[in-house]
């Protein structure tokens, strides 16, 4: 197989802290299953480099990373130094619209070895994949504000709900329940207060649900969706939701699974037109930079997503076997303290990576 490309992008906080523990691992799974992977790193998308530069990203960004196969990217934001939106946008937002990653997908898994904030849950209970539109919807730049200063002062935004836009979003959702043992899939809505476009979100949905007759398909509403994912999240298993109920439902779901620490997420292009990309959920953690204390299992979860999406579901799989181990072994010394431990970020790498020698 021809040698894979991946642009490494750490960005800020602890972003720099699990990038070479995610790069460890992955380089681990290469040894071990022959891949040909080469790691380019950048320093850009960072508020480093904002500082030095006026600007988060050199102007030819995209042609300097387009031609890789994947990007994988740490944390970006440094509140105090670069306000979060200069920050986001300047980055992150970028990548998701100019390669059109339509598709944020979040695996939401309660793993042995970690608690969950909710009572009386267990390894299993917790088990289902977040699937978000990731390029319109409610995150739209179609509006703006009139009589700025004055009592009529207003501001729109309108949503943006395209045929083309949430078809995709769906397909890509029945698709993945098509591959998973339940078959059930739950499509968040508010039809009832938001009359216009939701409607016609659940339109789109029965329309699709056509093409896929093996799947269960039901919708919620996003009230009292987010109540059921505390309440009954074993009822779970493809969810798939608009940009903006997605981007609440995809923090929802991994909190309820335990850390923030060690949840994945995936930003796609699944034709491959662009690279897709891979980072933790969590972001860059200003409070515990520079301790060595956070968790890198959420990085390398999203490597192992990387493998997956590259076309190694085997090296993925052991990467994730290799986390799960770790986990549930629990040994003090080398977990991090947000899973109870006194390991640092460092011995909790070289132990995912050691068992994949
Ligand atoms: P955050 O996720 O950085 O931190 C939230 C809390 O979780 C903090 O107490 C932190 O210490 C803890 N935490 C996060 N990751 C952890 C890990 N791996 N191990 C142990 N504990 C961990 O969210 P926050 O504080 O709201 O944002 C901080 C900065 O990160 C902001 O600039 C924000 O814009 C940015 N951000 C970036 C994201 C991204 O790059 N995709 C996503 C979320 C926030
Ligand atoms: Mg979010």
């Amino acid at each position: 197989m021809a040698r894979q490309r991946i642009a490494v992008i750490a960005g800020d906080g602890i972003g720099q802290e699990v990038m070479p523990e995610g790069l460890r691992v992955m380089k681990a799974a290469a040894d071990r299953f022959n891949l040909s992977l080469s790691f380019e790193h950048f320093d850009f998308a960072s508020c480093d480099y904002y500082e030095q530069h006026g600007r988060m990203m050199p102007e030819d960004w995209k042609s300097r990373l387009e031609g890789f196969d994947a990007l994988y990217f740490g944390a970006v934001g440094m509140p105090e130094r670069v306000p979060d939106h200069v920050s986001l946008w300047g980055s992150l937002l970028q990548f998701r619209r100019h390669f059109d990653q339509y598709i944020n997908l979040r695996p939401c898994r309660l793993l042995q070895g970690v608690t969950s904030p909710l009572a009386n849950r267990a390894p299993g209970d917790i088990d289902f994949m977040v699937v978000r539109e990731n390029t319109e919807g409610e995150y739209s730049s179609i509006g703006g504000r009139m009589y700025e200063g004055t009592d009529r002062e207003l501001a729109i935004q309108e949503t943006v709900m395209s045929r083309h836009g949430i078809d995709r979003a769906l397909r890509f959702a029945f698709e993945l329940a098509s591959t998973r043992p339940k078959r059930s899939l739950t499509s968040a809505t508010k039809s009832n207060g938001i009359s216009i476009t939701m409607p016609y979100w659940d339109e789109r949905v029965n329309a699709m649900a056509t093409h896929y007759p093996d799947i269960t398909v039901d919708s919620f509403h996003i009230d009292i969706l987010t109540a059921r994912f505390v309440m009954h999240p074993d009822m779970f298993d493809v969810v798939v939701a608009s940009n903006l109920f997605g981007d609440i439902l995809s923090d929802l779901g991994p909190a309820c699974a335990g850390t923030i620490g060690i949840a994945p997420s995936a930003n796609l292009n699944p034709e491959r037109r662009f690279p897709s990309l891979f980072e933790p959920v969590h972001g860059s953690a200003p409070d515990i930079f520079g301790q060595n204390i956070a968790n890198p299992v959420g990085q390398i979860w999203s490597g192992a997503m990387m493998l997956d999406h590259l076309g190694h579901a085997e090296a993925a799989d052991a990467v994730v076997k290799a986390f799960e181990a770790v986990l549930a072994q629990a040994d003090s010394a080398v977990i991090t303290p947000d899973l109870g431990g006194q390991g640092t970020t460092e011995t909790l790498g070289r132990a995912i990576a050691d068992r994949l020698v």
